[in-house]
């Protein structure tokens, strides 16, 4: 296969997606064997493009390519290796992959770069495990919270004890914190996890910002009883209140033009002959504006407290996430446009990113800016995410050609 061909960047997508915990899918979490693999696979493949790899203090698998002199900022090109359950192959792997390979072509052309580029693999974007998001790019960043620590996962352990597990030492979390001062900004490739591309008949396009997030974890507390004995005027049925909740998170996000999912509910005792007296369940709130974002959920709180309170239930708020919405940065943005300029595109297409990414968290370190690619029927966060060889091959041009337009840029 061509080196740091699109053939070579998808065959090692199929590669990672052989790096799973599921036996009938692709799961890869945090802190967990299949990412210590997923980690060293990289890495060899960021050795083989010319990178010095290694795994940061936070489990984030890194490759640096010198600058001209030691004092040389560093461009950062990357994006994620953990998935959520269930996952396609491409989501934050291709952008991983996509950056290794460029560095390659730019290697490969003798292109004499002003700066450094440092490719980062993050190690959680999706948080699938300890319900935050995007620790891995918020250690590079260095916001790491120290909060964090007691965050556990569904089977108890705690953040700080799979840090220790994994091998690494949440005394020295900080170390993988870059210095603000010598970075030149972020590029991420990534598919659109939408239909907008493809609906446009485009290929690529330039994100204009992400959206701002956040996440919950809810519960009704009511009381569990007899499924044929309790009278209806005298249950506590918490499922019931639950399910007002549910249809009010669409009514109202929908109606404001913001997005909420709930796309975890369990139901407890869980038996076919209980009322349920108690059920936890998600909320995944987003929007273009974390006003509208607050707005709204400030809306399903008040509807949560009216059913509960019809019920004679309890309602409980955790708020395990909160990401506001970003902004590209309007020259890395010219960057990435000028980049799919560069493919034969004359207008590139701008779009709004509605899925959350490893730039929202590094944007507290630096400028970022990102390039979409067309994802088949938008589908993502399923196991038939999709991508088309060419998209890809003009994803790497444009990529490649991006970063040399910052260099131009940087002077
Ligand atoms: C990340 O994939 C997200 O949930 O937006
Ligand atoms: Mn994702
Ligand atoms: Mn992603």
């Amino acid at each position: 296969m061509t080196p740091f061909s699109a053939g070579e960047v998808l065959a090692r997508c199929d590669v990672l997606a052989t790096i799973t915990a599921a036996t009938d899918g692709i799961e890869r979490s945090y802190l967990t064997p299949e990412h210590a693999r997923a980690n060293w696979t990289v890495g060899e493949w960021m050795d083989e493009a010319g990178l010095t790899a290694w795994q940061d203090a936070a489990g984030n698998q890194r490759g640096s390519l010198k600058g001209p002199s030691p004092e040389a900022p560093v461009l950062i090109l990357g994006s994620h290796l953990d998935t959520v359950p269930g996952a396609g192959r491409y989501d934050g792997i291709l952008g991983t992959l996509m950056a290794i390979a460029v560095v390659g072509r730019l290697r490969a052309r003798g292109a004499a770069l002003p700066f450094g580029i440092e490719v980062i693999g993050f190690a959680d974007e999706e948080g699938t495990r300890f319900g935050r998001t995007l620790l891995g790019s918020c250690a590079v960043a260095g916001t790491w919270q120290e909060s964090w620590w007691s965050l556990r996962d569904p089977h108890g352990v705690t953040l700080r004890d799979a840090f220790v597990a994994f091998g690494l030492d949440p005394e020295r979390v900080g170390d993988a914190a870059l210095d603000p001062s010598r970075v030149v900004g972020y590029l991420e490739a990534h598919i659109e996890q939408g239909p907008l591309l493809q609906d446009a008949g485009r290929a690529l396009g330039v994100v204009e910002g992400i959206m701002g997030a956040r996440r919950f974890e809810l519960e009704m507390i009511g009381e569990a009883g007899h499924a044929g004995g309790m009278p209806y005027g005298r249950r506590r049925d918490a499922l019931l209140g639950a399910s007002e909740v549910v249809g009010a998170v669409e009514e109202l996000a929908r109606g404001a033009g913001a997005i909420g999912t709930v796309g975890r509910l369990r139901a407890f005792p869980g038996a076919m002959n209980v009322i349920p007296g108690r059920v936890e369940f998600s909320l995944d709130l987003r929007a273009e504006t974390d006003q509208l974002r607050d707005q709204v959920w400030d809306e399903i709180e008040e509807t949560a407290l009216k059913a509960a309170a019809a019920r004679n239930l309890a309602f409980e708020v955790s708020e395990l996430h909160a990401a506001r919405a970003t902004a590209v940065a309007p020259t890395l943005a010219s960057a990435v446009e000028a980049g799919i300029r560069a493919t034969g595109d004359p207008a590139p297409m701008r779009l709004m990113s509605k899925a959350g990414h490893d730039a929202m968290a590094i944007a507290d370190l630096c400028d970022y800016a990102m390039l979409f690619i067309r994802c088949k029927d938008g589908i993502s966060h399923h196991r038939d995410e999709d991508v088309r060889a060419d998209d890809v091959e003009l994803a790497l041009d444009a990529f490649e050609a991006a970063v040399l337009a910052v260099a131009d840029a940087h002077g």
